[in-house]
């Protein structure tokens, strides 16, 4: 049975995390339209800031010749329907995750490698270094120009159960990415994997299609996944981040000064919301334990377990993957 006081949480909660509607941004004749279509909360969330934030900018600064529209919350397309609506000009900006891309290179394979590196500055390190920029150009051959990368953390596994050493994993279904990384690593710990759109997460948790998930506490929290789970344990254990993406026939169009204006806003926007991520998640880890959820804080030996249990993972794609790759990612860790 429901307290009042949860009830007043839940109309506040439902106040806060209201879809926004796509941005009412006027394009006037004449102006270039730039759609960015995501799959998350406008607020709240790294990806879904930083793309109201650029709006903003291109929207003041380029007014008159460029006008930037935001669509959240899969409203227009999902992580799957917006590569191929790149392609087409039905949308030019997307932030897809960097687990999602098996359909075009399998390189990226790399950032989905369990407990790769150690923190958000070991992320930074590599993907700003001549590595994690060559990595940019992957889909380039398919038509496609990675922007950058967008971060958002590291991922945490919720579950109806209680998660402290990887057996308690044994015998559940979770929801992950379309990533056979994710699903090899669910395999590992004796849990079975359910690839799953992210806008179907919180009913298939709700409704006991799965278990359990991993996911970053803004995703987490804005999504509301925390409500239908037993708790949140703090494995770290994964990274979640996004190619910001354009197609190159889109790109390669533009006048060279708007393109110039456009992609300068753009990496100033991107950069400052990577040094935001980290803040953003902590605050989201924060409310959840606010809003009545509970989040494990696991014992050194508890996480080297889990280390131990996904560690073989690494050995079925070192080679598709590159030993040169993943030394160069490991050399990042201590970067902070
Ligand atoms: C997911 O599917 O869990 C994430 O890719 C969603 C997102 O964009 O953060």
């Amino acid at each position: 049975m429901r307290t009042f006081a949860t009830w007043l949480f839940l109309l506040a909660l439902v106040a806060v995390l209201r879809p926004a509607p796509a941005q009412a941004e006027v394009c006037q004749d004449g102006e270039l339209v730039i759609r960015f279509a995501h799959v998350v909360a406008a607020r709240g969330h790294p990806k879904g800031e930083m793309a109201t934030a650029l709006a903003a900018r291109v929207n003041a600064e380029m007014d008159g010749k460029a006008c930037m529209r935001v669509y959240p919350n899969s409203e227009l397309f999902d992580d799957n329907a917006v590569m191929e609506a790149l392609l087409m000009g039905e949308v030019q900006i997307a932030a897809p995750s960097l687990s999602k891309f098996e359909a075009y290179t399998l390189k990226y394979r790399l950032f989905d490698l369990p407990f790769l590196f150690e923190d958000m500055a070991a992320v930074n390190a590599f993907a700003y270094g001549s590595k994690g920029r060559e990595l940019l150009r992957a889909m380039e051959d398919v038509g496609f120009v990675g922007l950058g990368y967008l971060f958002n953390g590291l991922k945490q596994f919720s579950a109806t159960t209680p998660l402290l050493v990887p057996q308690d994993a044994q015998g559940l279904a979770f929801r992950v990415q379309p990533s056979a990384v994710a699903v090899a690593m669910i395999e590992a710990l004796g849990g079975t994997a359910r690839r799953l759109p992210f806008k179907d997460v919180f009913a298939a948790l709700e409704r006991g299609v799965v278990d359990g998930q991993e996911n970053t506490w803004s995703n987490i929290y804005t999504q509301r996944f925390f409500q239908v789970q037993n708790g949140v344990s703090e494995t770290n254990h994964q990274l979640l981040a996004y190619l910001a993406l354009t197609s190159k026939e889109w790109l390669d169009g533009l006048e060279p000064a708007v393109r110039i204006q456009f992609l300068s806003i753009f990496s100033e926007v991107l950069d400052s919301f990577n040094a935001r991520a980290e803040a953003i998640n902590a605050r989201s880890r924060q409310k959840i334990i606010e809003a009545g959820g509970t989040v494990r804080q696991l014992t050194p030996e508890e996480r080297r377990a889990w280390v131990e249990a996904m560690k073989p993972v690494w050995d079925q794609f070192r080679d598709r993957i590159g030993q040169d790759m993943i030394d160069a990612a490991l050399a990042a860790n201590g970067a902070g």
